[in-house]
């Protein structure tokens, strides 16, 4: 018989309690923290959807691990646990460990960087784009564009376009491009998978050109899963199988360990070239530690060693990725409107969608972000315009291609009751939509303002009043 329920594949062993609110209680929460759930205290929220990121419950065996952590400045036995896993995962002769993702890609495009350099890539992630532009480097996101249509079922919605790609490295000049870069799964693309063929594709074109390919593999076991389910060959192959073969595609793979690794803090830099890695591994020592330890204790090491593991196990990725497909797919029967299909670490929704009366600029991402928190405890992140809305030269504001909230699930926390909760609060919220205004902002800094920035609520227009507003 064909069950319909499926089970977490652990047992707890120890739990965090979850500080139950009422409303009133957070419609005041929300307030003190200007309507931006990044500055709320975690302790007022029930259920922490903001990110998958450094999230993860650890298991017992990577806390028992961390109980071995050897501390050694320099040549530490958990260094080398790490280095061996990581080493044959990606079959790269060179690891450079580091305290989180972006300090990887600091030290990486530091180096590949700089003024008249160009990277092109699926998607850049936030921070991989900011330290590309940091060193004066351009960075171009070359999706195909039927991969913008929210609604359209692609298999592999997170390709790079290679027709995209080879009119760019023709009008840039292959010598002036640094790298192509493949984020796997497609973190800002709604955490879509690229296919081996599409990678296979792409390593051809860089080896036509002599391009650096470079994996940014924070979710590449998610990735793995989609490969074995969706693409022609692959369902004989075991998910860690998948992901070397993928990785041994690549030259250089950057990682978060906040994710894939099922671990709390960490990062890595694996490379095949020995002058690179000359060059990578002083910035490393100069900013991060020696080179034995980068950003991290013996005992990280040793959790992100068991967690690279862990993280391929059958029972685990087969969980992890229909729990996102349990919500996503609950969410769309309700007529929620989900970005479709529904990704690997994420639930992304279109939230322009559900408040059609509520303008760009009165960003109606931040309204269902409130709103969640609001009625049911619940943080999330609003991708729309106020994470990527900018001013022209007169002030006025260019709002987002999509105003999107995204639902990310943090790796073995909530169980399944935790999420069927999160579906019903979407009917009080599609039931109330209609009532719900947006915000204007109070507060705003210069960079990356969705961290910081304060708002009001937006006031209520009569039909009169709009034509003049
Ligand atoms: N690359 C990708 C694809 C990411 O998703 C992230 C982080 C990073 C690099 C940077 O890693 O945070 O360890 O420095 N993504 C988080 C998120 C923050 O919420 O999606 P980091």
């Amino acid at each position: 018989m064909k069950r319909k329920t499926l089970i977490e594949p652990f047992r707890i062993k120890v739990v965090e309690p979850i500080h139950m609110t009422t409303e009133v209680y957070r419609e005041e929460a929300l307030q003190r923290a200007g309507y931006n759930p990044f500055l709320l205290h975690s302790d007022d929220v029930i259920i922490d959807l903001l990110t998958d990121s450094g999230t993860s419950a650890m298991s017992d065996r990577q806390w028992s691990a961390m109980m071995v952590g050897d501390e050694s400045y320099a040549g530490a036995r958990s260094w080398e646990k790490l280095f061996a896993e990581v080493s044959d995962l990606t079959g790269m002769p060179y690891v450079l460990p580091t305290h989180q993702g972006r300090a990887a890609e600091r030290i990486l495009y530091g180096i590949l960087g700089g003024k008249g350099k160009v990277f092109l890539s699926n998607t850049h992630f936030d921070t991989t784009r900011a330290n590309i532009e940091f060193t004066g480097a351009e960075a171009y996101d070359l999706m195909p564009d039927e991969s913008y249509d929210a609604a359209l079922y692609l298999p592999f919605k997170g390709n790079i376009d290679l027709e995209k790609l080879r009119a760019s490295i023709a009008m840039h000049g292959a010598e002036n491009i640094a790298a192509v870069i493949m984020t796997v799964t497609n973190n800002s693309a709604g955490g879509q998978p690229v296919s081996m063929q599409n990678m296979r594709e792409v390593r051809e074109i860089c080896d036509k050109h002599h391009i650096l390919l470079v994996l940014d593999g924070c979710r590449i076991a998610e990735n793995s899963f989609f490969i074995h389910e969706r693409e022609a060959g692959y369902d004989k192959k075991n998910y860690r199988e998948i992901a070397r073969e993928m990785l041994r595609l690549a030259d250089v793979f950057v990682m978060s360990a906040k994710k894939d690794a099922l671990v709390n803090m960490g990062g890595l830099l694996a490379l095949r070239s020995s002058a690179m890695t000359e060059k990578c591994t002083n910035l490393l020592i100069i900013s991060e530690g020696f080179a034995t330890y980068g950003g991290l204790t013996g005992r990280d090491m040793e959790a992100i060693a068991v967690g690279l593991r862990e993280v391929f196990d059958e029972s685990y990725l087969r969980y992890r990725i229909r729990s996102t497909t349990y919500l996503g797919e609950h969410l769309k029967e309700k007529g929620v409107p989900v970005v479709w299909p529904i990704g690997g670490h994420a639930v992304y929704i279109d939230a322009q969608k559900i408040y059609p009366h509520i303008p760009a600029h009165e960003f109606p991402g931040q309204a269902l972000v409130c709103e969640l928190y609001k009625r049911g405890g619940i943080r999330c992140v609003e991708i729309g315009s106020v994470m990527f809305g900018k001013y022209d030269d007169q002030g006025n504001m260019l709002t987002a291609r999509n105003e999107l909230v995204r639902l990310a699930i943090p790796r073995r926390v909530y169980t399944q009751s935790h999420i069927d909760y999160v579906v019903e609060v979407f009917d009080d919220i599609l039931s109330n939509a209609s009532t719900v205004s947006g915000f204007k902002i109070e507060y705003e800094p210069p960079f990356l303002r969705h961290f910081t920035a304060r708002f009001k609520p937006a006031p209520v227009l009569v039909d009169s009043e709009k034509q003049h507003a």
